[in-house]
């Protein structure tokens, strides 16, 4: 059984390499999991990202969000494997050639690398930010059926996992194919931490009992309200919740 401190990433949302590594040397045996994303990584590289994590200790998420032709998607996710991230994500509204090119991309650099541990695939099956208007424009059908129809993608492709919101696990949960699937749930608000920008969010506990298996955690570890007072009481609390429903 995973530990609850091995159940979150803490999305490390910063700019500059040198901040990223300020910001996970205050994680350092406190957590275990770290989300590097694309702000960092155009300013750095993924691979100074994921160094920076090792070093320290942490498994890391590599959000890179892939979209693009199968050639491109299947070389992109070879030369990420290189770095030995053990989370990236892709997106799933593409081809199915294309989200099997990321699967033998992986898995070809795995086995010249004779990597244990293969890295695994997210897929984003939708973006939380679009609203079901915006989804209707872009997609032209209902939001959560097209949502569940790139996830089915991305579970026919072998795609290891999938991002969802704390609304949408429910619903994967309850579909056959995606029974094995590792669900990621990002907009996690414990009941003490501003919402922020994130509309439809849940506490860590009810995430974990919905059926998340990871939450992505970020501003309410890395900006903590004023009454909570400092990270790492932060992170005690939420590992507090966790462990309730474990
Ligand atoms: O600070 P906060 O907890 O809102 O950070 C959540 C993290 O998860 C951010 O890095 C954000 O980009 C990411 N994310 C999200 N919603 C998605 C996908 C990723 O909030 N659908």
């Amino acid at each position: 059984m995973m530990q609850a401190k091995d159940k979150f990433f803490v999305a490390i949302d910063v700019g500059t390499i040198d901040e990223a590594k300020r910001l996970m040397d205050s994680l350092v045996d406190l957590v275990t999991h770290v989300k590097v994303g694309l702000q960092l990584a155009t300013r750095s590289s993924w691979g100074e990202a994921v160094a920076a994590a090792h070093e320290r200790g942490f498994r890391v998420f590599c959000d890179t969000k892939f979209k693009d032709i199968p050639n491109t998607m299947e070389q992109a996710s070879f030369a990420l494997t290189q770095h030995k991230p053990e989370f990236f994500t892709v997106m799933s509204d593409n081809s199915q050639a294309a989200l099997e090119a990321v699967r033998r991309g992986v898995d070809k650099a795995a086995e010249g690398l004779k990597l244990v541990e293969k890295p695994k695939i997210i897929g984003v099956a939708m973006l939380t930010s679009i609203s079901p208007e915006e989804g209707r424009e872009i997609y032209g059908g209902n939001l959560q059926e097209k949502a569940l129809q790139f996830a089915g993608n991305a579970a026919d492709a072998g795609l290891e996992a999938l991002v969802c919101s704390p609304e949408e696990i429910g619903l994967f949960r309850s579909q056959p194919k995606l029974n094995d699937v590792i669900i990621v749930t990002p907009g996690v608000r414990p009941a003490w931490a501003a919402a922020h920008d994130q509309q439809r969010f849940a506490t860590p506990a009810e995430a974990i009992k919905k059926g998340a298996d990871m939450l992505v955690i970020g501003r309410p570890i890395t900006q903590p309200p004023s009454e909570i007072g400092s990270t790492q009481e932060a992170i005690k609390r939420i590992i507090g919740e966790i462990e309730e429903v474990l």
